[in-house]
């Protein structure tokens, strides 16, 4: 009956969208093929009597219609550009609305890497539901996220924007993000269209330099790169944004093997492909296609449906190109059936406006508040707690000393990638650590220097806060003497160190992974006065913490926590809840290790017993999948359900977790596997499986993972194709990715 219902609805969509594209010129065609920023601001910045950016937008509505717009975050102004669109062209069609909801909308998630680092597929998919239903309320209705780009290595600033190393994590998340933007239904008030992004590699740049080339080998591709992709895809995601820079040679916009014969053939994508900003423009300047007709023509026949663009679009010339023959009308119709797809799917023809008092009742549900909390509370990783210095012991406190301009910093509190925020509800870490010490505990604060800036400005620096001030009057010397002093008076110190929020994301790559401007000296010269410390690490990235790692007794990464950040971080100092995120990425010591990655593989001399480099330790600082909490757990032998199983078959995995501590915790059980021999060489180990588990005090889990096919097969650069070996394997189940492999299975042909 469902099925019937379903395949009903799917039949009316596809009558619907045959029927308009019927009527459809050429240019109307195009016109739907168009995304244009839609930047009102540039109104007065019209030049020599040309029209302004705002002005060329509204002309080509009336031209032959715009298939999008986007950067508009406004519902009245949403609403009036929309009615612009629909009346401007001869057939009533709307625009697609598209922004940037990385994590989060007015309610600000902590940044995604952070979110991954829950490893809580349910609270990431909560986050992007509340996300996507703010978005919608306003009149978006498509979300260029979740960014599913594998990063490994973090001088790249947008590793803050995805969900690390991993591709088996990473898969996971992506589809708990999917599900979460898109719910079960794309016309409901509360769902937006998911736009993974940015296909494909771009996390590789070379150098970790935002846009540069990224040279990736077939079994990576196959292996790390696309599987994010693919989750995102069989989870339903409705568009895929490709990428900026130049895969193996070609331009991502460009590249027909990748938007056609993986996205389409291989991975079954059956959505809509719109291309990153101006990156269809780009195909000119990447030096592939001769003139912007030449780069409109191969884009779309590449397999890129939509060209996003700030002005003259690429893709005006398609009509030229149909009539030149360089583009076949069956190739312009395939691509405005998939962007006409999505208007009906999304009810845009019926609701194509929305109610602007609901927008502002959505916009302040407290419930999302509440669902930003948990969120940061979960994502939070407990680095290092010597001596059990956390949690704090609220009663046997009298003072508690808060240091670092980043700890009364509502704007980096946020991070990078919002722009829907608001400041005044923003709780920054002094602000929850006041609330939660009450009464009894005397809180004082001192910044102890001023923030770091950029060498180089930022690309969003437009827009407002984007920079952290500069204190008028500050002494240098005296305040780092003041904070000293406070924390010398005080019972405990909280310290937070980390980047300013201008200095990771798009166009924020870094050459080196230092603590910017004085914050080492400051946590240096805080631990000297011996008050026991506890470092918050606000960061989106990797940081060379080697001095803290050894000298200060508690390590707790917060991020960019986001709204309720504050209070979430005081939850968690105040043992209301236990730390129990996990580290998405391998730390590294240095700048100069990277990338460093636990699924690497074994070479020559696998068991180091040189030094790799003569200067560093060959390991991390912190392994991928590291966390400790406030509990303390051992986990039993892993027992299967057989120890030989044929190609094709599954095992079971059950372990049993036990917390051996004094405190109900949660604990990231990870499963890690290791191919021995086969028709490829295999990465020493690789995540097949994991599970948050609550545990209280003195209690056990039993948790239990399947292997089968999915988990067992790999690309092979030998058969150029998917294989599983007929081979063994080595298993553990443990905590990190440190976990012993000490239980063994075969695989028979
Ligand atoms: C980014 C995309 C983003 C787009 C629109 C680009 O510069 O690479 O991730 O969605 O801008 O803002």
């Amino acid at each position: 009956m469902t099925q019937q219902i379903q395949s009903a609805s799917d039949e009316a969509v596809r009558e619907r969208v045959e029927s308009l594209l019927a009527e459809m010129t050429v240019a109307e065609k195009a016109g739907q093929l168009t995304q244009y920023f839609y930047m009102g601001f540039m109104r007065d910045q019209a030049k020599d009597g040309a029209p302004s950016q705002p002005e060329m937008v509204e002309a080509a509505m009336t031209r032959s219609g715009v298939g999008s717009l986007l950067f508009l975050m406004d519902p009245a102004e949403i609403n009036r550009l929309q009615r612009m669109t629909i009346e401007g062209n001869r057939l009533g069609i709307p625009a697609l609305v598209g922004f940037d909801v990385i994590h989060g909308f007015r309610t600000v998630l902590p940044v995604p890497l952070a979110m991954a680092a829950s490893w809580d597929p349910a609270v990431i998919e909560q986050g992007q539901a509340v996300a996507g239903r703010e978005a919608r309320a306003v009149g978006i209705h498509w979300a260029f996220s979740p960014m599913v780009d594998i990063a490994r290595d973090p001088r790249w600033g947008r590793i803050i924007e995805g969900a690390g190393e991993d591709p088996y994590l990473g898969g996971k998340v992506a589809a708990a993000q999917v599900r979460g933007f898109q719910g079960s239904d794309l016309s409901s008030p509360d769902n937006v269209i998911a736009g993974p992004k940015h296909f494909a590699g771009y996390g590789a740049a070379l150098g970790g330099r935002d846009y540069d080339e990224s040279n990736i080998s077939d079994a990576e591709l196959w292996n790390i790169y696309f599987p994010p992709f693919k989750a995102a895809i069989d989870a339903g995601a409705a568009n895929i944004m490709s990428a900026y820079m130049d895969l193996n040679g070609v331009p991502a916009a460009g590249n027909r093997w990748l938007l056609t014969e993986v996205l389409r053939d291989s991975l079954g994508f059956e959505g809509f492909v719109v291309s990153d900003a101006q990156a269809v423009h780009d195909l000119f300047t990447h030096h592939f296609a001769a003139d912007l007709a030449d780069a409109g023509a191969r884009a779309l026949n590449a397999g890129n449906d939509m060209e996003m663009t700030f002005v003259d679009p690429a893709f005006d010339h398609l009509v030229a190109a149909v009539e030149d023959g360089r583009v076949s009308i069956e190739t312009l119709d395939t691509s405005v059936r998939r962007v006409l797809t999505a208007k009906v799917r999304l009810g845009l023809f019926e609701n194509p406006y929305v109610d602007e008092a609901r927008a502002a009742e959505v916009l302040v549900d407290p419930a999302h508040r509440q669902v930003a909390k948990t969120a940061a509370q979960r994502s939070a990783v407990l680095l290092r707690n010597e001596g059990e210095l956390l949690p704090l012991a609220a009663d046997e406190l009298s003072s508690v000393a808060v240091i670092g301009p980043l700890a009364d910093s509502p704007r980096d509190t946020l991070g990078p990638w919002i722009f829907d925020y608001d400041l005044a509800e923003t709780v920054t870490i002094l602000d929850g650590i006041k609330a939660r010490a009450g009464e009894g505990i005397d809180v004082q604060y001192a910044p102890g220097i001023r923030p770091a800036f950029r060498t180089f400005p930022s690309m969003f620096d437009a827009w407002p806060n984007n920079t952290p001030e500069d204190p008028a009057d500050f002494d240098d010397d005296a305040e780092l003497a003041k904070a000293v002093e406070l924390a010398r008076a005080s019972d405990v110190a909280v310290l937070v160190a980390g980047e300013w929020q201008n200095m990771i994301g798009e166009g924020a790559s870094r050459s080196s992974l230092e603590l910017p401007g004085r914050q080492l000296e400051l946590i240096q010269a805080v631990v000297a006065t011996g008050t026991p410390v506890v470092l918050l690490v606000m960061n989106g990235r990797p940081l060379d913490l080697r001095w803290p790692a050894e000298n200060v007794p508690a390590i707790l990464d917060i991020w960019y926590p986001g709204s309720q950040g504050g209070k979430a971080v005081a939850a968690l100092l105040f043992g209301d809840d236990s730390p129990g995120g996990k580290l998405p990425f391998t730390w590294p010591r240095t700048g100069g290790q990277v990338p460093i990655i636990y699924n690497y593989t074994r070479s020559h001399k696998p068991n180091d017993q040189w030094r790799r480099d003569w200067d560093e330790e060959s390991t991390p600082l912190y392994a991928f999948g590291h966390g400790l909490s406030y509990g303390s757990f051992s986990y039993s032998a892993p027992t299967l359900s057989s120890e030989s199983i044929a190609v094709g078959e599954t095992l079971t995995v059950s372990v049993t977790v036990t917390n051996e501590g004094s405190r109900a915790a949660d604990e990231v059980v990870q499963l890690y596997i290791h191919q021995r021999y086969g028709t490829s060489s295999r990465p020493v180990r690789e995540l097949k499986g994991f599970q948050r588990v609550p545990v209280e005090a003195g209690a056990s889990a039993t948790v239990e993972f399947t292997l089968g096919p999915d988990e067992l097969s790999y690309w092979s650069a030998v058969t150029r194709d998917w294989v599983q070996d007929a081979t063994t394997f080595d298993l553990g189940v443990g905590g990190d990715s440190t976990v012993a492999l000490s239980t063994q299975f075969t695989v028979t042909a």
